[in-house]
């Protein structure tokens, strides 16, 4: 965790605009600066940059957030690496914490780095002179050119061969860390890859982190992968991903695919747009870095079983970060092919054709479920439901979900509500999406109004009632209404800026409460003496509406069972306290 107080200091020195521009051309219009949204195709500019809210949006596709939500949407960073890069540009230093590595540990890794990158260099220089190595590469149909992009190398045949990379060193620890060299129990060193033609394996800033080197030719085992290092995870880290970011963004799509070489083979083909997983199942980190990217993943494999069953872990890793607006498709290669293969031997446009016709997830999940029941059968169309039980709550897309379960109704003969019962899941009303956004078109909501008013004019959070809080029903806006109050008591509110009070609710369920708060912060610029007096009057109207549900229910009572002389005095007061809650008339 980063410290918010760090986040604060960081957003209060970084200009949203600058950091922008650096990636995307800004025109001034107006107050706000313009752009055409580089979060979707677009001819006429809908993105707008805020300078006072130091907040960017998207009238288009509604991309928007913070200087920190911009680079991690823009460059695939995580919050944490972008926070180290706008630390890095403001001249600050993420302090310590448990988390956080230490200044020793960032020390060591980037030696790491270091390592890797002349590790990489070596390998590189070792291909010009490895005819054997060049003439499989050749023989596989790569170019110079698609070798150079992917900083393909080789190690050759021998048991020390870093030691000419790494003369003075080729001992130390951290060689052995970086995974480069293994130690036997005799305490002898030896290189880890030898004669094996190298695949860097970069992170997203194009450093080298690890690698995957390939037999020439038979032998075992093909692949041979960098250990997990410090810097390195295979459940974090795609194949590809740094070259095909261009790629990605372009076509708003990207493929995995199962094989460096399959990678290659695309983008020599002209498709730059693949990543592969390196030789592990799909995991939801590796979905959702690519959601940050790309619209649209389609997972590609092999037609065989292995490929089937790798294509059911991707199902379930996506599951959980489905959204109604992000596709998954899946395609199965005819069996005797893999993209390398299909691509040599159909060409590009066979293979362009073959992605749009690929299958919708919700179809491949259905195939899946239904897979070897007799829906003729009472227990084929119980079990189906049963079996859905594990896959379809889980589907974090609220319409996609709607969707499944109907087509569960159809395949099961049950109701619709009656399979969402089943599922687990509160049945929705009259077909209506389950889990709808409050209604925002036109109708603002009073306990709404009251944030935005406080979001623009914070001072007044010290005049609010503070037992007017409590007769809120339970609702997001009033847990932001109470996060707010408490940034107040704190001073953070009063002391940075609104954009760095959004950060703290990243990926909490109050983010879209707060971003509906930034975005709406100008629109209430007026004085402080009018916004006090809004101030007032809202106060009184919500509680005059507090006042009216409480009147209402006690009359409700009164018509069905009669009330108590304690209740009938209650309504008296009620009623009376309603007369006197007039907007104007406060206090
Ligand atoms: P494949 O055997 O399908 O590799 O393994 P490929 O890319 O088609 O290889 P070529 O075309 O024969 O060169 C797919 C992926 O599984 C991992 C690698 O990441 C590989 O790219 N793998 C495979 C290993 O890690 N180790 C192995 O021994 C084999
Ligand atoms: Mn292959």
């Amino acid at each position: 965790m980063i410290p918010a107080s760090f986040v604060e200091q960081v957003l209060a020195r970084i200009d949203i605009v600058d950091l922008i521009e650096r990636y995307v051309p800004l025109k001034k219009g107006g107050a706000n600066y313009m752009a055409c949204c580089p979060f979707h195709n677009e001819k006429s500019p809908s993105f707008s940059v805020s300078p006072a809210k130091q907040f960017y949006h998207c009238f288009g596709c509604g991309a928007h957030g913070t200087a920190v939500g911009f680079l991690m949407e823009y460059a695939g960073l995580s919050f944490p690496d972008a926070m180290k890069e706008l630390a890095g540009q403001a001249g600050l230093q993420i302090p310590d914490d448990a988390s956080m590595p230490s200044p020793a540990d960032r020390a060591r890794s980037q030696s790491l780095l270091e390592i890797m990158s002349i590790a990489s260099r070596h390998y590189r220089d070792q291909l010009k002179h490895a005819p054997q190595a060049i003439e499989y590469l050749k023989k596989r149909g790569l170019t110079g050119e698609i070798a150079a992009r992917f900083g393909i190398g080789f190690a050759p045949d021998d048991w020390q061969g870093l030691h000419a990379a790494f003369p003075k060193n080729y001992d130390d620890a951290a060689l052995l860390e970086a995974g480069l060299v293994i130690q036997n129990d005799a305490g002898r060193r030896y290189d880890r890859f030898r004669n094996r033609i190298m695949f860097p394996i970069l992170d997203q800033r194009g450093n080298v982190i690890a690698f995957g080197g390939r037999v020439i030719g038979a032998g075992e085992p093909k692949y041979l992968n960098s250990p997990e290092t410090p810097l390195f995870e295979k459940g974090r880290e795609l194949y590809g991903l740094s070259q095909a970011r261009q790629a990605i963004r372009e076509g708003g799509t990207v493929v995995v695919v199962e094989g460096y070489m399959d990678v290659v083979a695309l983008a020599q083909y002209g498709f730059g747009a693949a990543v592969a997983t390196l030789g592990t199942a799909t995991t939801p980190t590796h979905i959702q870095k690519l959601f940050r990217q790309a619209e649209r993943i389609v997972f590609c494999f092999d037609g065989d079983n292995a490929g089937r069953k790798a294509a059911r872990r991707a199902l379930e890793a996506s599951l959980e970060h489905l959204a109604d607006d992000k596709i998954v498709r899946f395609l199965f290669l005819p069996q005797q092919h893999d993209p390398d293969s299909f691509v040599r031997e159909q060409g590009l446009e066979a293979f362009r054709r073959a992605l749009d016709e690929a299958t919708p997830l919700t179809e491949f999940l259905l195939r899946e479920l239904r897979q070897d029941l007799d829906l003729n059968t009472a227990e084929g169309r119980a079990k189906l439901v049963h079996d859905a039980k594990e896959m379809v709550p889980r589907v974090a897309a609220p319409v996609l979900r709607l969707q499944l379960i109907r087509m569960l109704a159809d395949d099961s003969g049950l109701a619709q509500p009656e399979v969402e019962r089943a599922l687990g899941l509160k049945p929705s009303h009259r077909g209506r999406a389950a889990s709808q956004p409050t209604p925002r078109h036109n109708v603002v909501s009073p306990l709404r109004q009251l944030l935005r008013l406080l979001a623009a004019h914070p001072a007044l959070c010290g005049q609010l009632a503070s037992e007017l809080v409590t007769e809120f029903d339970e609702s997001l806006e009033k847990s932001a209404l109470i996060a707010l109050l408490d940034a107040f008591d704190d001073g953070a509110l009063q002391r940075s800026s609104f954009a760095a009070m959004y950060e703290r609710f990243r990926e909490s369920p109050l983010e879209p409460v707060f971003a509906d708060l930034l975005t709406h912060l100008q629109d209430d610029s007026c004085s402080e003496e009018t916004a006090a007096a809004m101030l007032s009057d809202l106060q009184i109207k919500l509680r005059r509406n507090a006042v009216e549900r409480a009147i209402e229910a006690l009359q409700h009572a009164a018509s069905t069972r009669g009330l108590s002389p304690d209740e009938n005095q209650q309504l008296v007061s009620l009623l009376t306290q309603k007369q006197k809650l007039r907007p104007g008339q406060s206090k």
